[in-house]
């Protein structure tokens, strides 16, 4: 990363401010004074000070977002806004990514990390993190409908998918449930219930393995992960 982008983004002031303060000398790497905006760094590994004082850079950074409909889980969309387009410059800098995809139209807890390790052991099929969802559906969820998830579904692909814990919250003509499951296929909660004769009509992800949305957070918002809830995700072993 560029020295002068590194400085302004953690707040040392505007590209014009950063480029006056390494002219000015006030700036080493390790050890070493950086006048030239465009020199490369790596803030892992190598030491910035700004007038004797080391710069902190933290190498990972863990976000929890309450995904707004509208948005895109990804990185990049030539169409879409993404969930990367919703957070602040600083926060942009360590090129985090989604663990994980909501679609579109769901809402909801979303991590957001550039910790490659940590999401890959969230996302990996043989560990069968659980994910829990609010939904409501356009019809009565019934007993028969809990059994049927219980033992798993034939989704329109043939895929049989895992027992998923289905938990009625309110039946009628349109219902609220929870479900909770241990796989990750595309689309699979509103193709669970389609496999039902049932739609899902909204859909919010209220946990993934030992995180739970934080519902002081507006749609759109999101704050760092706390070091009890890293920990929690580092630590995390399916039982
Ligand atoms: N299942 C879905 O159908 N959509 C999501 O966004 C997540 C799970």
């Amino acid at each position: 990363m560029r020295i002068d982008k590194m400085l302004a983004n953690l707040g040392y002031g505007s590209r014009k401010e950063v480029k006056q303060l390494l002219k000015s000398g006030a700036v080493r790497v390790d050890d070493i004074v950086v006048k030239d905006g465009k020199q490369q760094v790596v803030p892992q590994s190598q030491t910035v000070t700004l007038n004797g004082e080391v710069i902190e850079y933290q190498e990972f950074i863990y976000l929890m977002m309450n995904k707004p409909p509208g948005v895109v889980s990804a990185t990049e969309d030539s169409q879409d806004e993404t969930v990367i387009d919703l957070l602040a410059v600083e926060d942009q800098v360590y090129e985090p990514f989604p663990v994980g995809r909501l679609d579109k139209d769901t809402e909801g807890l979303l991590l957001i990390t550039n910790d490659g390790q940590l999401a890959h052991r969230l996302l990996s099929p043989k560990r069968h993190v659980p994910k829990t969802y609010f939904a409501v559906i356009d019809r009565e969820v019934t007993e028969a409908d809990v059994v049927a998830f219980a033992r798993g579904v034939t989704l329109n692909d043939g895929y049989q998918t895992k027992p998923g814990k289905l938990k009625i919250l309110k039946s009628g003509i349109r219902s609220d449930i929870e479900l909770t499951i241990t796989e990750g296929k595309f689309h699979q909660v509103k193709r669970m219930f389609q496999a039902v004769g049932k739609r899902v009509i909204y859909l919010q992800r209220i946990s993934m393995g030992p995180l739970t949305l934080d519902e002081t957070l507006e749609l759109g918002e999101y704050r760092q992960l706390t070091e009890e809830e890293i920990e929690l995700l580092k630590n995390y072993q399916v039982k």
